[in-house]
């Protein structure tokens, strides 16, 4: 059972964030949830309105996906995906709002040291495209990790068919500039050099598609290579 109050809206034109009916993306909604418990993030601020804790939530994290506000108190807790819980969230605490709320019913929710995300392992063996392709066309993206803690979701999700799966990273835009399949932001040289297998990526016989193997970390591999993969629903970015 939701109950939509009201919205937050980023509007690109004015480059502000107003309380409006809009929507998605970039829209926070205050939900009446049961059972639901907010993964925190690691800070909480004091704040005039929820618009501003919506703000500086979204301006301070990336993973920032919901927040507490209290029109009480004014303390704004900034937190990312919810997740179901056997006991009822402390409502006292505030108005609960979520951008997304829940993984939709054919995606979970995993959690690593604050950090969230939504994903499905498909087992069956598509090309680098066609997974993309299948990711998209169930409005998710092929899986990303811009982070260590999503390096351990998907690790912990994909130890136990120990096989090799695509993720959203390529470069066959530019060969060699590897960018995330979700919106094309270039891999991080730090995280290229811990993420990679030791010795990759190689340009083996022009690969330009990467995989995740639990024993071993990513490698690129040639593109129209078959293997289970991993979509994401993302819970949309700040334009
Ligand atoms: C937020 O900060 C206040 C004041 O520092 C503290 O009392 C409260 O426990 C904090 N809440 C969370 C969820 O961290
Ligand atoms: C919420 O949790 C309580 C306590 O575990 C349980 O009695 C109640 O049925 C739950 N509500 C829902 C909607 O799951
Ligand atoms: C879940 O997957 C099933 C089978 O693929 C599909 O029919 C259904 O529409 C999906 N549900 C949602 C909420 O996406
Ligand atoms: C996983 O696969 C690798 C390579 O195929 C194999 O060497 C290893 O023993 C496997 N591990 C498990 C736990 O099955
Ligand atoms: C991927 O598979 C699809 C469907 O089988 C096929 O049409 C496409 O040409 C393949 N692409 C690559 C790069 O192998």
């Amino acid at each position: 059972m939701k109950q939509i109050k009201w919205m937050i809206c980023y509007v690109p034109l004015f480059q502000k964030f107003l309380a409006c009916v809009c929507h998605p993306p970039n829209v926070f909604t205050t939900l009446t949830m049961e059972n639901v418990t907010l993964v925190p993030l690691t800070w909480n601020w004091t704040e005039p309105n929820a618009v501003s804790c919506a703000r500086n939530c979204l301006l301070t994290y990336r993973s920032c996906y919901s927040f507490i506000y209290s029109k009480l108190t004014r303390r704004c807790i900034s937190g990312s995906w919810l997740i179901p819980s056997h006991q009822s969230r402390d409502i006292h605490s505030g108005d609960l709002y979520t951008k997304g709320a829940f993984c939709g019913k054919n995606f979970t929710v995993k959690t690593e040291n604050g950090f969230a995300a939504c994903l499905r392992v498909f087992k069956n063996k598509v090309n680098y495209t066609s997974a993309r392709s299948h990711c998209k066309d169930i409005g998710a993206e092929l899986y990303t990790m811009k982070s260590f803690e999503k390096k351990s979701i998907l690790h912990n999700e994909v130890i136990a068919i120990n096989e090799s799966v695509w993720i959203g990273l390529d470069d066959l835009k530019t060969e060699g500039r590897f960018e995330w399949a979700d919106d094309g932001t270039p891999l991080d040289a730090d995280m290229k050099i811990k993420m990679f297998t030791k010795g990759e990526p190689n340009n083996y016989d022009d690969e330009d598609c990467v995989s995740y193997t639990p024993s071993a970390g990513l490698d690129d591999r040639s593109c129209s290579f078959k293997k289970p993969y991993v979509c994401e629903l993302k819970p949309i970015s700040l334009v």
